[in-house]
């Protein structure tokens, strides 16, 4: 007895010791500031991530006047001007099956002179293969049939589709104060599909008015999931037909401007069962005007969860709670397979200086400063938790991004609920924000595994063997290689984020790896993705290579 207790003891304290050790996560502010809000990024390659904001008044300058497009460097936290012709406020993008970054949709010129309409853009950066971005820019063609959108397009969103093009989803015509009041309802492709004649959506009729910057997903048989005010479907792209899917229970609503967000849960072999979670927004009744809201109502905690097969589809969405409400969060995958959620007000609504009280000129309020991890395999009541989880000093509300980096860390920017650059003063609770900060998780402190030499392009349904150093104080129970798309960061959503495991297997004396591609661009769409290792729980640094052919879209290698 005497014995087995003390045994007992000891090992409580021998763990207790060993959790003080631990490295944990932490926010840590950049020096260098973001020079416009990035009220947009992407990550285009190994070392850059592009920022997109409006033509406004930026303190960074380009050709003259206030820059609303920027490259920041992963590596040395620097910020470069682009040159944008056209105003990129409130657009969505993606990666396309060849590597170039495309962003869709914007708004009406605004205040720089230079700047162009950008509701019916395209804009595209082609693969950059300097370290530092010298010599990349981005390119348009605003005159150009092939190179503008069919419909003009203002919260639009995009989801990349089996054969590696852009599905472009919704949005309104041009800046509406809050309701979608002005919609564009329909889909269309970048490059052009049916002529470039758009395709009419019951759906995005059907959920007006809270339908801007729906939240879509390719699912693993082609077919792409779309989430809507509390309304859900999956359009078949092939036979353009729509299928209504059960709403989100509890009149809970999560596209702008009452943004929550949503996530395809990871896929792993061999079945690649599609789930999709979808967190916060508000539950209200459409038809409330904004000047009967308030920034003081509180959002929901209410995630909702599905699983896109026949049997889970009968039994609908299962609801859970995050540790706390919240409008506006952002939904990231961490390359172990669980899911960050941060960011956002414990308050309020998106959008501008609609509601009644609005603080300043923020619908929202009560920013939630602490983020929370969601576990999708642990049991239900059982999957959040910010246990170790930092705080950051800065609030993130409307108008911020996150993203994962080939890092392995995240890049947290922006925040800007007021119509144009304003700065700290005692009645601005949210000012416009420049300041960058990572959030990085505990690995980025530890020896971490790396992969050597990965081929730059992938072939579905392969088998690829390359070398990997694996530290030695892991006993390398566990090994996960997740093909991931790091998605575009927009107005709480990452439009075309992915995370699907590949099988794989280290070998006897650790210094080999051998994976499996997926079968098809079905389950991960042809394009850019970025490789991580993950053994024990310790994720090595990235490696950006090409899922398929790395041909122009559309194309099914
Ligand atoms: C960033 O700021 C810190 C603290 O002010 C300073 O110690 C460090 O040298 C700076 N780093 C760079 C790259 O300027
Ligand atoms: C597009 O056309 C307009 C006239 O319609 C012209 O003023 C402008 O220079 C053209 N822009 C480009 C980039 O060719
Ligand atoms: C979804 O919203 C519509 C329109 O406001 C409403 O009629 C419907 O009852 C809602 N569904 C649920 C499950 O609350
Ligand atoms: C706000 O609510 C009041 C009382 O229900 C109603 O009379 C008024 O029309 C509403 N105003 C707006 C802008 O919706
Ligand atoms: C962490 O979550 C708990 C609920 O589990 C909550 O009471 C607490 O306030 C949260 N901590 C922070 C810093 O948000
Ligand atoms: C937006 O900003 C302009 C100045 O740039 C100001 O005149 C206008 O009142 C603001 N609008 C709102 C809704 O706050
Ligand atoms: C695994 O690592 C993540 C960070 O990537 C951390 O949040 C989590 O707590 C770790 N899980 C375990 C069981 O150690
Ligand atoms: C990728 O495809 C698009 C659409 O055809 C094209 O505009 C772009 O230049 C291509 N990029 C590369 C690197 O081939």
């Amino acid at each position: 007895m005497r014995i087995a207790a003390s045994a007992l003891l000891f090992s409580l304290t021998g763990l207790v010791s060993a959790a003080a050790d631990v490295p944990a996560w932490s926010f840590n502010l950049k020096n260098e500031t973001s020079g416009i809000v990035a009220l947009e990024s992407i990550i285009v390659s190994p070392t850059l991530a592009i920022f997109f904001d409006r033509s406004s008044d930026d303190p960074l300058q380009i050709n003259g006047h206030s820059a609303w497009g920027a490259l920041w460097d992963l590596e040395t936290s620097t910020v470069r001007a682009l040159n944008v012709l056209s105003n990129s406020f409130c657009a969505s993008g993606a990666l396309i099956s060849n590597g170039s970054m495309i962003s869709v949709g914007g708004d009406a010129p605004g205040i720089q002179p230079a700047a162009l309409m950008g509701n019916n853009a395209i804009r595209i950066f082609e693969p950059c293969a300097t370290q530092d971005g010298a010599g990349c820019e981005l390119f348009e063609s605003p005159n150009s049939t092939a190179f503008t959108l069919a419909a003009p397009r203002w919260y639009p969103s995009t989801v990349r589709i089996f054969d590696g093009s852009l599905l472009i989803i919704g949005g309104a015509h041009v800046d509406v104060v809050f309701y979608n009041i002005d919609p564009e309802n329909s889909y269309e492709f970048f490059p052009k599909k049916d002529g470039g004649v758009v395709r009419p959506s019951a759906f995005l009729e059907r959920s007006l008015p809270a339908n801007l910057f729906p939240r879509g997903f390719a699912l693993p048989d082609g077919r792409v999931f779309i989430v809507a005010n509390n309304q859900s479907i999956i359009y078949d792209v092939e036979t353009d037909t729509e299928t209504v899917l059960p709403d989100i229970p509890n009149g809970v609503r999560v596209t702008n401007p009452v943004d929550g967000s949503a996530i395809l849960l990871p896929l792993s072999p061999p079945a690649y069962t599609p789930e999709v979670l979808v967190c916060g927004g508000s539950a209200l009744d459409d038809r409330t005007q904004p000047a009967n809201l308030s920034s003081q109502q509180p959002a929901t905690s209410q995630c909702s969860r599905i699983e896109l097969t026949d049997a889970g589809i009968k039994r609908g969405w299962i609801v859970e709670h995050m540790l706390g409400p919240r409008i506006m969060p952002e939904l990231v995958h961490i390359p172990n397979g669980q899911i960050l959620i941060a960011n956002g007000g414990r308050t309020g609504f998106a959008a501008l200086s609609a509601v009644k009280d609005p603080v300043f000129q923020s619908n929202a309020d009560n920013p939630v400063f602490t983020p929370e991890i969601y576990t999708p395999s642990a049991a239900l009541g059982t999957r959040f938790s910010n246990q170790s989880m930092p705080t950051s000093p800065v609030a993130r509300m409307y108008h911020s991004s996150i993203t994962l980096t080939p890092q392995g860390n995240f890049l947290v920017a922006g925040s800007n609920p007021n119509n144009h650059t304003v700065l700290p003063a005692p009645d601005v609770k949210f000012p416009s924000e420049f300041r960058v900060e990572t959030l990085d998780p505990p690995f980025m402190q530890v020896p971490r595994p790396a992969l050597q030499s990965v081929p730059s392009k992938l072939a579905f349904g392969r088998t690829f063997t390359v070398p990997v150093t694996v530290p030695s104080n892991l006993a390398a129970k566990t090994v996960q290689v997740s093909l991931m798309d790091l998605g575009f960061s927009s107005h709480a959503f990452h439009s075309s984020s992915r995370l699907v495991f590949l099988n794989a297997r280290l070998s006897a004396n650790r210094r080999s790896l051998t994976f499996t591609m997926p079968p098809n661009g079905r389950i991960y769409p042809p394009g850019p993705a970025t490789l991580f290792l993950t053994i024990d729980n310790v994720t090595s640094p990235g490696v950006m290579i090409m899922a398929g052919s790395g041909r122009s879209p559309p194309t099914l290698e």
